[in-house]
């Protein structure tokens, strides 16, 4: 079935300048980037994003990393687009990211980790509609 998934390049990458990088392998990987922008994500924006782990003792380093410089953020579509982009994207240490992965050839840590993908097809439709409205997004 076709998907689409919402993924963040995340402020480490832009600061490197391999965003036209990561969108290779992306596309290389058989995924179409049917909407993408480049935004400064706010503080009040990446606490709403990642509500899910406020109780978690990362949550707040989380949240000023990701609003801390610009950010692509983009909608991909293909088949399956929730799993396989999370096997493009490696695991979320990149210690332990496989050969292959965007993670292993750019993250630097657990927290500079260089892309978000949304976790299953339910948060992939909220963390959609939370960053695109449906005229941005051309299918
Ligand atoms: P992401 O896929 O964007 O989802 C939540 C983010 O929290 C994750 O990538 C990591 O960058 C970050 N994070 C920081 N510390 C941890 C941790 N101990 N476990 C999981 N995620 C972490």
């Amino acid at each position: 079935m076709v998907q689409r998934t919402l993924s963040i390049i995340k402020p480490d990458a832009t600061c490197r300048n391999v965003t036209g990088e990561i969108n290779h392998m992306i596309e290389a990987a058989g995924f179409r980037i049917i909407a993408q922008k480049r935004i400064l994500i706010t503080l009040e924006q990446a606490k709403k994003f990642y509500e899910v782990h406020q109780e978690k003792p990362f949550y707040n380093d989380l949240c000023e990393f990701l609003s801390s410089a610009p950010a692509i953020v983009q909608v991909l579509e293909k088949e399956n687009a929730v799993l396989d982009y999370r096997t493009l994207m490696g695991s979320t240490n990149p210690a332990s990211a496989d050969e292959g992965t965007i993670r292993k050839k750019f993250a630097i840590s657990i927290d500079k980790n260089s892309v978000h993908g949304s976790d299953s097809p339910e948060n992939a439709t909220i963390e959609i509609k939370f960053f695109f409205s449906e005229t941005e997004i051309v299918g």
